[in-house]
């Protein structure tokens, strides 16, 4: 398949409704688009594994023939060059968001030959959501159905009950 090839990187831990309307919008526009879950995410040590981040992902995206999901290490930039991607993509959600995002985009921009970051707005109604917050939720004992899809939450609700069985 010809025509740009573009990666949205994060830490999908796990993936939101959010991220998935970001991969609908992206995987309608881009002819490749290759979802690239960071294997040690920086903020804190990840919920699930990446063989969980992936398959929740993978699942997420079945019916999405143009997605692929893959991991890297290290600089996003490095590993655009090594699958010769050519653009990342981010979603905003709030113009906070793009203070760092800018910054972010110049900094991959410098570290590759020039590798342009394309920018696209999540959903009003995925504003507010992010995984750190939709887990804080849902360990504090809140709903969060209507922000991750049904079997992100299932998978949740396993971990959750093999945490209080562990301690
Ligand atoms: O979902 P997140 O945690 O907001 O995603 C952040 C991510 C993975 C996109 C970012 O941390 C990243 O690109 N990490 C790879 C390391 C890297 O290249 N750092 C320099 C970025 S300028």
């Amino acid at each position: 398949m010809s025509g740009p090839h573009a990666v949205y990187p994060g830490s999908f831990d796990p993936i939101t409704n959010g991220h998935m309307d970001i991969v609908r919008r992206a995987a309608r526009v881009f002819p490749r688009l290759t979802v690239a879950v960071v294997v040690n995410p920086q903020k804190r040590s990840p919920l699930f594994t990446l063989e969980e981040r992936e398959r929740m992902i993978r699942e997420s995206v079945a019916d999405l023939p143009n997605v692929r999901v893959d991991h890297f290490r290290g600089l996003l930039a490095d590993y655009l060059k090594k699958i010769d991607a050519d653009l990342i993509v981010k979603g905003l959600r709030v113009v906070s968001d793009f203070e760092s995002e800018m910054s972010t985009a110049l900094m991959n921009r410098s570290l590759s030959k020039d590798v342009d970051t394309a920018f696209m707005m999540a959903s009003a109604e995925f504003s507010f959501v992010s995984s750190s917050l939709v887990k804080e939720v849902f360990f504090l004992g809140g709903d969060v159905s209507a922000f991750v899809p049904e079997h992100v939450l299932r998978t949740m609700e396993l971990r959750r009950r093999s945490l209080t069985h562990a301690t």
